[in-house]
């Protein structure tokens, strides 16, 4: 089979790309030429900017995709401009999504307002009911935040008649290369030796979906072969989500360290999201139909993202809800950090 990523060069991309030249297909990456990537010998490249796929159209079709792949569809347009330069030229399309559509997500980033909603959000579970969630902190129109929004990009994929369309929405996926660098703020702590982490009490209850990158592009690989993947909708998760609590603790042990995980009382430590939201997903739909399952052992997978991590800190860590040291000495001081209901220990 040939495919065509459309991306491919970043992170979830060339571990996609190997994980489809190791099943034997044959792929090609389009993308502007700024992020560079290792990938397979005998990947094609074909360069150019997204908002013209047009004016590529004679390489896209010399390449003759059986499937095209959208890593990077976040708006309505691009969606557009995609099923408009590929219904003559594919067979079918795959579009790269994310949880953040459910109106769980919306009620977590405090986006929509209503009651809480039951997770493990399944794929038939509500969307939000407002779009561009992200652009109140655009700075303008020509800000990537003022239009971003992967519910219109599902909507044109899914009724396009010529191009049956794939969905895979994405957990939080961590992995060597991960940009957003997930893990960083934990595993800084524990290098630190810390004594403890201090968490939000309701955050460390929070559940959200993770991923590991290879299993990830493990799961859109096995929806990219498959034609029963046609016009679905998959969520891609770890099969059980753990809360905040118990993924720092796996972390934890996966560095060695032996430091404590403490509880904050809601309130004193500020959060811009609402952590009494849940946003975990329920993967079993690829699971049933597709027969995916992840093929990284869990502990290995940690321990690869670690060791990336730690072999390439960044410069600066986002840690959401994590004090400065300062602080969280002074919070540890003042609720004890080892006797309950406050600063109860968790783990
Ligand atoms: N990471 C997560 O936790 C997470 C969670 C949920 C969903 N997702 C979804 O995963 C996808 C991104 O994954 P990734 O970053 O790993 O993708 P990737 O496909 O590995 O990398 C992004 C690619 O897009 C290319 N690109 C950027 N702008 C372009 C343009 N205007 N025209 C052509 N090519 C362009 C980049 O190359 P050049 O710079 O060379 O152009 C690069 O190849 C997104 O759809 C995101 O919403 C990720």
């Amino acid at each position: 089979m040939r495919v065509l990523l459309i991306g491919g060069t970043n992170f979830i991309g060339p571990a996609l790309t190997r994980r489809l030249v190791g099943m034997g297909h044959e792929v090609a990456v389009f993308h502007r030429g700024r992020t560079r990537a290792e990938l397979p010998v005998g990947v094609g490249r074909i360069l150019g900017d997204r908002r013209d796929l047009g004016s590529r159209v004679d390489e896209f079709r010399r390449f003759a995709p059986d499937v095209v792949v959208d890593m990077i569809a976040f708006t309505e347009g691009d969606a557009l401009g995609l099923v408009e330069t590929f219904r003559a030229l594919a067979r079918r399309a795959v579009v790269v999504s994310s949880g953040d559509v459910y109106r769980a997500y919306g009620r977590f980033i405090g986006f929509e307002d209503g009651p809480i909603e039951p997770t493990p959000l399944t794929e038939d579970s509500p969307s939000r009911e407002v779009l561009f969630p992200f652009r109140p902190r655009a700075e303008g129109p020509d800000d990537f935040f003022f239009s971003y929004d992967k519910i219109p990009v599902e909507r044109v994929i899914l009724g396009e008649p010529d191009l049956p369309g794939t969905v895979l929405r994405l957990p939080m996926v961590h992995g060597p290369g991960d940009p957003y660098r997930r893990l960083s703020a934990y595993i800084r702590r524990m290098d630190d030796g810390r004594p403890a982490i201090v968490l939000d009490e309701a955050m460390a209850g929070w559940k959200c979906p993770r991923g590991y990158v290879e299993d990830v592009a493990a799961a859109i690989a096995t929806a990219v072969v498959d034609d029963r993947a046609e016009r679905r909708v998959y969520n891609v998760a770890e099969r059980d989500s753990l809360t905040e609590a118990g993924w720092v603790r796996r972390i934890g042990e996966a560095v060695g360290w032996r430091g404590r995980i403490v509880a904050a009382p809601v309130g004193r430590i500020p959060l811009p999201y609402h952590m009494n939201q849940d946003v975990d997903m329920d993967s079993g739909r690829i699971r049933r139909e597709l027969d995916y399952a992840e093929t990284t052992p869990p502990d290995e997978a940690l321990a690869m993202t670690i060791a990336w991590e730690r072999a390439n800190p960044p410069t600066t860590l986002h840690g959401l809800g994590l004090l400065d040291y300062e602080a969280e000495d002074e919070l540890l001081g003042e609720i004890g950090g080892d006797r309950g209901p406050v600063g109860r220990q968790l783990l």
